[in-house]
């Protein structure tokens, strides 16, 4: 018989978690303005809000911990984690920074500035978010296949390099800063780039004398999926593949909450030292002297053990595996999903879900809100609430897909948690036809909405 999958760690320490009744969660999401962000932690059952910082430590990243070394300035952490950026990236120079935002408000000044255009792959919404306080322009260039949830691709992440193009003809050089490239692509549903389309993206940026920078939250699950989809690359090690995709990177920004799998952290990557220098300034301003922005040494020791462990392929499998768990029962259940199942997340297609809601009243947030009272499990929303408004316009944006994510914390949760989730989307499902209304704003933030948003049934 042939042996089943199984994880490739055990348990060492355990955190309580309570189920509540339908009745206390009715109220509470009430209480919430109907917004998932405004939920207290304890009135969760499963928590798949965000992967970013949820994650479980290591027994040796906790080992790490002990050893850090909190110096002010030239602390041995500091010096673990630039080893660690040389070996894993091959980066001469780095900046700490205390999480992925943050590495983009540093490089970002540097920069970006008023009038410039950023073309990239469905850009995260802090990224976007950074560009647009600048005056600037985010460009999605993303593949069509990404906004078909039912369109099979290996790497719906990629970037069209049409698209790019004409991005790149229309604009002189002088107000193209970079190129983003996000691995994997969140938006998109946690989809990868191709090794092949990384180069084709750096070549293209070249010949334009563009840099590219890599956001790098999910590197390691874009080099597994490249591993493990793309031809010529199964017999490389994820080590080797980060590598040589890391020869196309002028630049990387990390949310290291993510796949160097630590509770917080950050960092910026550099192969020019021109553009570092600059950037030590702003770090120094924004985030902490320039060998600990923002981070404790500690925490710098563990996001090096982190970013090491991160880049296993056992750990890797694991993790995705269990993602591709919950996705297959989904789809077993016949709710509608993207595919293929992403690196850290099901995505499910609120549109197809609920399609008797109208558009104006936020589809992903009432699924999302659904799915909350009926088993205490919490996902976000994307879909119009965070596609914000249009800043010229001040008209909602309604982007082509409506996903409610659920994001699956690292090494955090068994299957049998992925089996309650399965049964909860089910149960929703089953009664779709009766949710036919949704949810107007009450109260709105000029930008980045979707975290404060306050909102009322329709
Ligand atoms: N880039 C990507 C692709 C991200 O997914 C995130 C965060 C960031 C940048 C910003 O990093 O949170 O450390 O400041 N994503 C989290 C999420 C919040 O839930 O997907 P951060």
């Amino acid at each position: 018989m042939e042996l089943p999958f199984a994880e490739s760690y055990k348990i060492k320490m355990v955190e309580t978690i309570r189920r509540s009744t339908r009745q206390e969660r009715e109220a509470w999401i009430k209480e919430a303005k109907f917004n998932l962000f405004n939920l207290k932690s304890d009135h969760v059952f499963i928590d798949l809000l965000t992967d970013s910082g949820t994650g479980a430590m290591s027994d040796k990243q906790w080992s790490a911990m002990m050893l850090g070394d909190e110096s002010y300035a030239g602390a041995r952490s500091y010096h673990n984690m630039k080893k660690a950026m040389k070996d894993i990236f091959n980066f001469d120079y780095f900046l700490p920074t205390h999480q992925g935002r943050a590495a983009e408000n540093v490089l970002f000044s540097v920069l970006v500035k008023e009038g410039h255009v950023v073309p990239g792959n469905s850009h995260f919404d802090t990224t976007k978010g950074h560009i647009e306080f600048r005056k600037a322009k985010a460009i999605d260039c993303t593949i069509d296949e990404a906004f078909d949830t039912t369109a099979i691709h290996p790497f719906k992440g990629n970037i069209d390099l049409n698209k790019l193009e004409k991005v790149l003809n229309d604009n002189p050089k002088e107000k193209v800063p970079f190129v983003i490239i996000t691995l994997t692509n969140n938006t998109a549903g946690g989809q990868p780039v191709s090794m092949e389309n990384i180069k084709a993206v750096a070549t293209l940026s070249k010949k334009h004398e563009i840099p590219v920078l890599f956001d790098s939250a999910r590197f390691a699950e874009n080099a597994y999926f490249i591993k493990t989809r793309e031809e010529g690359y199964a017999g490389k090690t994820i080590k080797e593949i980060v590598l040589e995709m890391y020869e196309y990177a002028d630049f990387a920004t990390m949310s290291s909450k993510k796949d160097a799998i630590v509770n917080m952290g950050g960092f910026i990557g550099f192969k020019d030292q021109e553009i570092f220098r600059q950037a030590c300034t702003y770090n120094i301003m924004f985030e902490g002297f320039i060998t600990y922005g923002g981070m404790s040494g500690r925490d710098m020791n563990a996001l090096a053990q982190g970013l090491d462990e991160g880049t296993e392929f056992d750990y890797l499998e694991t993790r995705i595996k269990q993602v591709e768990y919950l996705g297959n029962k989904l789809i077993e259940y016949g709710i509608p999903i993207q595919q293929p199942i992403g690196g850290h997340a099901v995505f499910i297609d609120a549109k197809k879900m609920l399609p008797n809601v109208p558009k104006e009243q936020y589809i992903a947030q009432t699924l999302g809100v659904e799915v909350y009272i009926e088993a205490g499990i919490r996902g976000v929303e994307i879909g119009t609430l965070l596609a914000d408004r249009d800043p010229a316009t001040r008209e909602n944006r309604y982007p082509e897909l409506e996903l409610l994510r659920l994001a699956i914390p690292r090494r955090t949760y068994t299957n049998n948690h992925m089996d309650v989730i399965a049964a909860a989307l089910k149960n929703v499902y089953d009664r779709r036809d009766s949710i036919t209304s949704g949810y107007n704003i009450l109260w709105e933030a000029p930008i980045m909405r979707h975290f404060t948003v306050e909102l009322e049934k329709s």
